[in-house]
């Protein structure tokens, strides 16, 4: 069977903490461990804009003892030039695994279901589960007391609830076993089947998540504070509208101040100072942002890793 992470519960909460602890091994000697020694080829495909994503698989695909291969998105034309099932085909036969950052969730899934070897989430509209495995390992190290245990750790992420980031935290922290509160516009929380799912996973693992318009409702009390760009990729002809719209989501001093006193500042970056974030907090000593950055390399490396041995035959 072949293993694919196209979403973060692809993964149960067990795989979950293990793909964590592995990456906490890996970080700690990232030149040890070659599963991919050979070397292995992993194409890499960005239908979007990318800087940490493309920089940390590269690095972490060749810490690996991998061969990171770059595959141009616009060149190969996927779905316009060629069904996404014939790239599937032919890249399946030429790489060990598939990591691709694009637009709709479906595009990835038909990727996944005819490539014959595991495909990766790089991001798309609906998810980015990489990110939230990155950053989770980010709260272990600074959150845990025991350096692992997320459960209970309460998490408010300000702004888009409704796009990939806010989708993801509401799987991935019910995971892990965290109350996560979105604090979004009406219009803008993640859809009620994702909550409705969190609900499934957090029913054995305690966690919660919810939705408040109230951005202070949702920062009040949180040991972690999120927020992402109001504008995602592919919404930019939207970007005034939206601007309007989450003018009160911004996390300021002011907003960050109703969180614990020890709380972290999180965001995926980029980042756009002054809209959805200070430069004083997310420049400031609280903030994690760099090593939410770094952290993306060992996450990823953990998670190709994880389903290299998972697969079977790939
Ligand atoms: N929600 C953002 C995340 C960027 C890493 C976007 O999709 O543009």
């Amino acid at each position: 069977m072949i293993r694919s992470f196209l979403r973060d519960d692809d993964l149960t909460p067990e795989e979950q903490a293990r793909v964590l602890d592995l990456a906490a091994a890996l970080k700690a000697e990232p030149y040890g461990a070659k599963p991919l020694a050979g070397p292995r080829t992993v194409a890499t495909i960005y239908d979007k804009p990318t800087l940490r994503t493309q920089a940390s698989f590269a690095a972490g695909i060749a810490e690996l003892g991998g061969h990171p291969m770059l595959v141009d998105g616009t060149l190969a034309g996927i779905g316009r030039r060629e069904s996404v099932a014939d790239v599937a085909r032919v890249l399946g036969r030429q790489a060990s695994m598939i990591v691709w950052r694009t637009y709709a969730q479906d595009r990835l899934e038909e990727m996944a279901a005819y490539a014959g070897v595991p495909v990766v989430n790089a991001l798309t509209d609906d998810f980015h589960p990489c990110q939230l495995l990155a950053d989770l390992l980010t709260i272990r190290e600074h959150k845990a007391t025991d350096g692992q245990s997320l459960s209970g750790v309460r998490v408010a992420f300000l702004g888009d609830g409704a796009c990939n980031m806010g989708n993801s935290w509401v799987l991935a922290g019910a995971l892990a076993g965290m109350q996560v509160v979105i604090g979004a516009p009406e219009g803008y929380a993640p859809a009620e089947d994702t909550f409705e799912r969190a609900n499934e996973i957090g029913a054995a693992t305690g966690g919660t998540a919810s939705w408040t318009a109230d951005p202070a409702e949702a920062v009040t009390g949180a040991d972690v504070v999120v927020t992402d760009t109001w504008v995602s990729m592919g919404r930019e002809d939207e970007a005034d509208a939206r601007l309007a719209v989450f003018s009160s989501y911004s996390l300021t001093e002011d907003l960050f101040a109703r969180a614990e006193p020890d709380a972290i500042a999180m965001h995926c970056l980029p980042a756009y100072r002054g809209k959805e974030v200070d430069a004083a907090v997310i420049d400031g000593p609280r903030s994690v942002v760099w090593d939410e950055a770094e952290n993306r390399r060992h996450a990823q490396k953990a998670i190709l890793a994880f389903l290299l041995e998972e697969s079977v035959g790939a």
